[in-house]
């Protein structure tokens, strides 16, 4: 049998990330009672991580002891992949142990080459290009808040990150369009943006894009590994802010989204992030639910 990675939305079809959804709703609930799915009893997830994380790792962590098994913490600084170990021998080494691997780390080359050498699945915890399992949680919460996504107005407003690219492959895959506003300079990738067709469109005006929206999502001016550029990137997207009269645009019954950590009154007002639009504390929360639904899709 072939296995499945998890590197990109799009390696999933638009059914099975559907029944993602369902099932995250499920194994919330059954939380919720206090009873244990036990669906991964006795099964290891090792987690390498090349850059920081609180939501990531704690979900994933929790995730995998939910589900009875167990997840290792693998940082740079204590395994021999730190130390320059090549990556194919470290795929091929970890996953004759565990039976799945979650990476995050820069460069999207990396996890796909892990996933090359994997023998077990490969699940994409962010890197530069891409974050999917911010759009499981993202899209799990828009569900239980408003129900089907598909023929809706999502807005982006900021960087053309690795946010931006999981949005548009999540407009192609749960059939939303997007509209995406962000500065001259910082577009998403071309290809990627090319793949969805007319299902997203780059509107430079953060204004004209919130028209009628039904969800408004934004992410950091500067993402891990740019650090340097946080002083630059301030006076680019100082037009780019979601704030009361950016909300105002959307549709009166629009949501608010931001995967976090935020940076209150620099791309999201503190009155947006904690307004009544805002369903910020319950997408950070279903990271946990809808990757347990994504670990016992791949691993069970
Ligand atoms: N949203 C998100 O991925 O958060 P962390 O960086 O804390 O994992
Ligand atoms: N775009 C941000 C997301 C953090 C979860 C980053 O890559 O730092």
């Amino acid at each position: 049998m072939t296995v499945r990675h998890f590197l990109s939305l799009l390696d999933l079809n638009s059914d099975e990330l559907h029944n993602l959804i369902l099932r995250g709703i499920e194994l919330k609930a059954l939380r919720d009672e206090g009873k244990q799915a036990c669906t991964l009893s006795g099964k290891n997830l090792a987690m390498i991580f090349d850059k920081s994380s609180t939501r990531t790792r704690v979900s994933f962590e929790v995730g995998m002891s939910q589900l009875g098994g167990h997840a290792i913490f693998l940082s740079p600084r204590d395994t021999q992949l730190g130390r320059g170990e090549p990556v194919p021998d470290a795929a091929r080494v970890i996953s004759r142990m565990v039976d799945g691997v979650m990476i995050r780390t820069f460069d999207h080359a990396l996890v796909e080459t892990f996933a090359q050498y994997s023998k077990k699945p490969v699940i994409n915890g962010l890197t530069d290009k891409l974050h999917p399992c911010q759009l499981l949680a993202d899209m799990q919460t828009y569900f239980e808040h408003r129900g089907n996504i598909a023929g809706k107005k999502v807005t982006w407003i900021g960087d053309g990150n690795n946010m931006c690219h999981s949005y548009i492959n999540a407009a192609i895959r749960y059939g939303f369009s997007l509209a995406i506003a962000c500065p001259k300079g910082y577009e998403p990738d071309a290809d990627i943006l090319a793949n969805a067709g007319d299902r997203a469109a780059i509107i430079h005006n953060p204004m004209e894009a919130a028209k009628d929206a039904d969800l408004i999502v934004t992410d950091v001016w500067a993402s891990m590994g740019q650090e340097e550029e946080q002083k630059r990137r301030e006076s680019d997207f100082a037009d780019y802010q979601v704030n009361a009269k950016v909300m105002a645009q959307a549709d009166p019954n629009a949501l608010f989204m931001h995967c976090l950590p935020a940076h209150r009154e620099e791309e999201v007002t503190t009155e947006v992030l904690e307004g009544p639009q805002s369903v910020v504390w319950d997408e950070a929360e279903n990271r946990l639910h809808a990757q347990n639904a994504l670990l016992e899709f791949l691993m069970g």
